[in-house]
């Protein structure tokens, strides 16, 4: 793999800066007293940590509970609340405060300081529970990237419901769906979000989507942004400024245990169905304040912004409840990074004056492409650190991000986390490590990793290589998967006989103890930093009726890291010339509507059949060949028509 190459190569060095280390929050002496501490008693490490950080209305006494392990438990017998931690706390000292900039893509922009964004989430809080929402009850929320949708997650956390995002990009299928994994009771939606100057219809898909399915929904809420007409069941329908326009703007957090679970997040894996990952609420916001802390050094002055969207575990964390956590102010902005030019998310951190800035190397590409003329326009010099998350980051993309955004002197953090770890969880600490560009350095404090080999046996020696996995149990984890605690084991402990938590990432540690991630080892792709399925989208595709057989796999893409390759078989004669061409685009379309356009393959070849083993199994890795235009060293004798070789490759 030229990425591993490319890696393995990189030798360069750059130590913190020190006008940076002299004000960080810590440095390197301070960081490895925390390794020292938590090495030398995790439990009470993280202990320590959450009686100091959190607030608790019960406190706790019970520490980490491994009785019943692979499915820990922490803190549980404490009582806390997210949303009493996230906004309560503040109102004394930082109540006029500014908690959320909001800048939509017309230009159009609001600030909600923390007593004004207190009294929203209790409104919509109160008007929850008008409508019968109680604790533990799951409301899915399928909304714009604006600053409803966190108001929304905290009206959730307050009254102890659940909340379960799924992302706007998501197709009426995949809603329909998460709620019906979910059996959630409720639906917060939008009538519309903009994106790219094109209205995305997400109330349209919610009639669509509870019209094939979704029974345990008795109400949708829906929030006026868009302003354009859309179908309304008086019945089943409110509007959201309807629903808080009465309500009192105070409103009891509901004390939950801490594991009593704050959210559930759907995600892809190597099956065909989406995964609840299901976080706790003590746990899961010790890791995202800490976190704040320690990997983006968060002060009161910081403009935080994460450009994540809310659906994703790192708009969870990262745009909701590290940085609220932590009271600091935050940038949201709903819109393409484009529109109307190159230069707008140069310019949002201009005119917000962002400190902060953390997003994905296929957005840092994206805008790498685009030129350096674009950020040159706009001052950038407000900023003070850079992030990167979702994916490897090849080391030109991080010396561009380096030398043009970070004008050769601000920290880069090249963070290593997954939905499931919740936190992250292998990052350079600002003012204390050295980076290496393409490497995500080294594991947190209290976080312990280690590379394995098949038999999982730790790979020792200067230079390691093998599986990524995690060997102590960590407050933010995942506690199971909502529905199927079986698969939670399976997927996460069995491989190694319950010893460690499998990450599904290949790895390389290097001799400074630096690790550097390879990509995964399961069936999941990783595009534009969205984790999908290759069954997924597999399955989408067979569900159509001229679709036999479909295979996918991922291709490199300069981009977007790795792009969706279909090879697929016919009911009936193998579709050539203009009926191919109709059938993919047909293709495109439904799995679109399956899924969400995010989903759509790039490529698509049809063949007489699939290459296969004898015992049956889809030949992945000469697809994968096939679909890089590599020269096929594999031996295909055993095929059972091995002709189609040429026409997966499209010659034939
Ligand atoms: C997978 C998790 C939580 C972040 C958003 C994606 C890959 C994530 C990095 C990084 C190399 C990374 C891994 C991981 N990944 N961050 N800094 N360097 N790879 O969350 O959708 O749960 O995907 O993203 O492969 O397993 P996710």
């Amino acid at each position: 793999m030229s990425n591993i190459s490319s890696v393995l190569e990189e030798k360069r060095l750059f130590p913190p800066a020190a006008d940076f280390v002299g004000n960080a929050r810590l440095d390197a002496d301070s960081l490895a007293e925390l390794k020292a501490a938590a090495q030398k008693d995790p439990s009470g490490f993280w202990a320590g940590l959450a009686r100091r950080e959190l607030a608790w209305q019960t406190p706790f006494t019970q520490v980490l509970d491994d009785s019943r392990a692979p499915n820990y438990a922490w803190f549980a017998d404490g009582r806390t609340n997210a949303s009493a931690n996230c906004l309560d706390r503040h109102l004394g000292e930082r109540g006029d405060k500014v908690a959320i900039r909001f800048e939509g893509e017309q230009g159009d922009t609001r600030n909600w300081t923390y007593r004004e964004l207190h009294a929203e989430v209790c409104r919509l809080a109160n008007g929850l529970k008008s409508l019968g929402v109680t604790k533990g009850d799951r409301v899915v929320i399928y909304m714009p990237h604006t600053p409803e949708a966190v108001i929304a997650m905290q009206a959730c956390a307050r009254i102890g419901a659940l909340h379960s995002i799924v992302f706007g990009g998501f197709s009426a299928g995949a809603l329909r769906d998460r709620i019906d994994d979910a059996s959630a009771r409720l639906v917060i939606t939008a009538d519309g979000g903009w994106r790219g100057g094109n209205i995305i219809e997400l109330k349209k898909a919610v009639d669509e989507a509870l019209s094939s399915g979704c029974k345990s929904i008795e109400k949708v809420v829906v929030f006026r942004r868009s302003g354009h007409e859309v179908a309304f069941d008086d019945s089943r329908d409110v509007w959201w400024h309807e629903l808080v326009a009465t309500q009192a703007t105070a409103c009891d957090p509901e004390w939950v245990e801490a594991e009593h679970p704050l959210f559930l997040l759907y995600t892809s894996g190597s099956t065909g169905k989406p995964k609840g990952i299901q976080h706790s609420t003590g746990g899961y916001l010790l890791g995202a304040h800490m976190t704040m802390q320690w990997v983006f050094d968060i002060r009161d002055d910081d403009v935080f912004w994460c450009t994540a969207d809310v659906g994703w575990i790192t708009g969870h964390t990262y745009v909701c409840y590290g940085p609220l956590s932590n009271g600091a102010t935050i940038l949201i902005y709903e819109g393409a990074p484009t529109v109307p030019d190159a230069g707008r998310f140069w310019k949002i951190c201009q005119d917000q004056g962002v400190t902060i800035f953390y997003t994905a190397p296929t957005a840092i590409r994206a805008l790498m492409k685009l030129g350096e003329q674009w950020p040159a326009k706009y001052d950038l010099s407000k900023l003070r650190l850079l992030g990167s998350v979702g994916e490897p980051i090849n080391p030109e993309a991080w010396m561009w991000y380096h030398r043009v955004i970070g004008r050769e002197k601000l920290p880069i953090v090249d963070t290593w986390w997954q939905t499931e770890t919740g936190a992250v969880m292998m990052s350079p600490v600002p003012g204390a490590t050295a980076t290496k560009p393409g490497s995500c350095t080294q594991p947190l404090p209290g976080i312990f990793a280690e590379v394995v080999d098949e038999a999982g046996e730790r790979v020792q020696g200067t230079e390691a290589g093998g599986y990524l996995v995690i060997t102590q149990p960590w407050p933010s984890m995942l506690r199971t998967i909502w529905g199927d605690n079986e698969r939670y084991i399976q997927t996460y402990w069995a491989q190694f006989k319950n010893r460690y938590y499998v990450a599904g990432d290949s790895t390389h540690r290097d001799a400074d103890g630096y690790y550097w991630i390879m990509g995964r080892v399961d069936d999941v792709l990783n595009v534009s930093g969205h984790r999908l399925g290759t069954m997924e989208i597999e399955s989408a595709l067979v569900s159509h009726a001229r679709v036999a057989e479909a295979a996918v796999v991922g291709r490199p893409h300069e981009v977007k890291g790795e792009s969706v390759f279909a090879f697929v078989t016919c009911n009936g004669e193998r579709p050539q010339g203009d009926e191919a061409e109709a059938l993919i685009k047909e293709l495109r379309a439904h799995v679109g509507k399956e899924i969400g356009a995010l989903a759509k393959p790039d490529e698509i070849r049809f063949a007489d059949n699939l290459p296969k083993t004898r015992s049956g199994k889809i030949m992945r890795r000469l697809l994968r060949s096939v679909a890089k235009g590599e020269q096929i060293t594999q031996d295909v004798s055993t095929l059972e028509n091995p002709g189609i070789v040429a026409q997966l490759q499209g010659k034939a």
